[in-house]
């Protein structure tokens, strides 16, 4: 038996920040970061929030990546606060912090807290679903967390918040977009409605990411990646990722490249890999099931070709222009990593990945001499 629900309810449009006026909570914590913080994002958030009457108080201490000992600050401060609702406003980081950090809090007070999760980058899909990523610096891993009582209650979609993100940004979120809904796409646990999702999310990337990356004042662009975000979050919380994301992870949490980043270099080796299909490739009957899925992907970018092997082939050269266009590095070694260094980690890399909760819904059960050289090719 299998179930699909969507517990978050989600605000769109324009003016979709306006139901923060309207919001039925008395008393809320508003997590966020820095950046945020001082910038008049968060104006836009609490100058509503007076309109509707609702008290608050501003937690901004949250950091990339986050580490537990941040999330532990924030559970304290929640605690002595007591609000009725958590609101987060951020990229993922702060997202998957208010998660945390609410999922903590109830734990230690047995009481229920409304979240309300306000991206202001179109990446991580994280405020429709139940997955947080937390890490521990001091061992190099991120640890996905995840349960069904972390998903928000509500999550507002406001493409104004997302104008004056850095075009580098716009790349790395984007790619992340177009990594989640791909290998939400091929996942072993992908589902009708699961599919439906990922596939608007990838014809949305294919149009306009490049348009958003090259042009900050297009807003119909913007707006567009940014409910594509939400969208591929929706495919993934459902049908869960890949390897893509189980390397991206052990990647990130060693070197300190940007997720999105990491998963965009990525992208087209774990295809390659998953799908057997490579320059090398002869025609032939017996491909892997997730062939047919990636031969869809391709058509969905618009990117079509005469048989299974030349599609797949197409689909890994679009997502290298793709990469090339937006000036996201190829590779580790573009990203100034030190190469003894990194050929020294990638054994453990590897380990990380494999046992990452993402990698288990691969279309392609990894084994560690596979990752390792998935992870030697991805150096140069
Ligand atoms: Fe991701």
């Amino acid at each position: 038996m299998n179930s699909f629900d969507i517990r978050t309810k989600i605000y769109f449009g324009d003016n979709a920040l306006d139901r923060l006026t309207d919001l039925p909570y008395k008393k809320a914590l508003i997590i966020t970061d820095p950046f945020v913080a001082k910038s008049g994002m968060l104006q836009m958030i609490t100058y509503r929030l007076n309109d509707g009457y609702t008290e608050f108080e501003v937690f901004s201490d949250v950091v990339p990546d986050p580490p537990v000992e941040k999330i532990s600050i924030g559970v304290k401060k929640m605690l002595e606060y007591a609000p009725d609702c958590v609101i987060a406003i951020g990229g993922g980081s702060a997202i998957d912090s208010a998660k945390s950090i609410r999922e903590f809090a109830t734990r230690a007070s047995k009481k229920e807290t409304a979240l309300i999760a306000i991206p202001t980058t179109s990446g991580t899909g994280s405020e429709v679903t139940s997955f947080a990523v937390v890490s521990d610096p001091s061992n190099d891993i991120k640890y996905p967390l995840v349960s069904d009582s972390m998903l928000p209650t509500e999550a507002i979609l406001d493409a104004d918040l997302v104008k004056s993100v850095p075009a580098n940004v716009t790349a790395d979120t984007g790619m992340d977009v177009l990594t989640h809904a791909i290998e939400a796409y091929v996942s072993i646990n992908n589902n009708e409605f699961s599919a439906a999702l990922a596939e608007k999310a990838i014809e949305i990337c294919g149009t306009f990411l490049l348009r958003s990356y090259l042009d900050n004042n297009d807003t119909h662009a913007r707006k567009k990646m940014h409910v594509a975000s939400c969208l591929a979050g929706l495919a993934f919380n459902s049908a869960s990722l890949g390897l893509n994301h189980g390397i991206a992870h052990a990647v990130g949490a060693k070197f300190h490249i940007p997720h999105g980043r990491a998963n965009a270099m990525l992208l087209p080796h774990i295809i390659e890999y998953n799908s057997g299909i490579n320059k090398h490739s002869k025609s032939r009957k017996d491909y892997p099931k997730c062939v047919e899925k990636y031969v869809n992907v391709a058509k969905l970018l618009g990117v079509n070709n005469f048989n299974e092997i030349t599609t797949v082939r197409a689909l890994t050269s679009w997502i290298q222009f793709m990469l090339k266009e937006m000036n996201v590095p190829m590779s580790v070694s573009q990203c100034g990593v030190d190469r003894t260094e990194y050929f020294n980690a990638i054994d453990s890399m590897a380990e990380k990945a494999i046992s990452d909760a993402c990698t288990a819904t691969n279309p392609r059960v990894p084994t560690k001499p596979e990752v390792v050289q998935i992870l030697e090719h991805l150096y140069e």
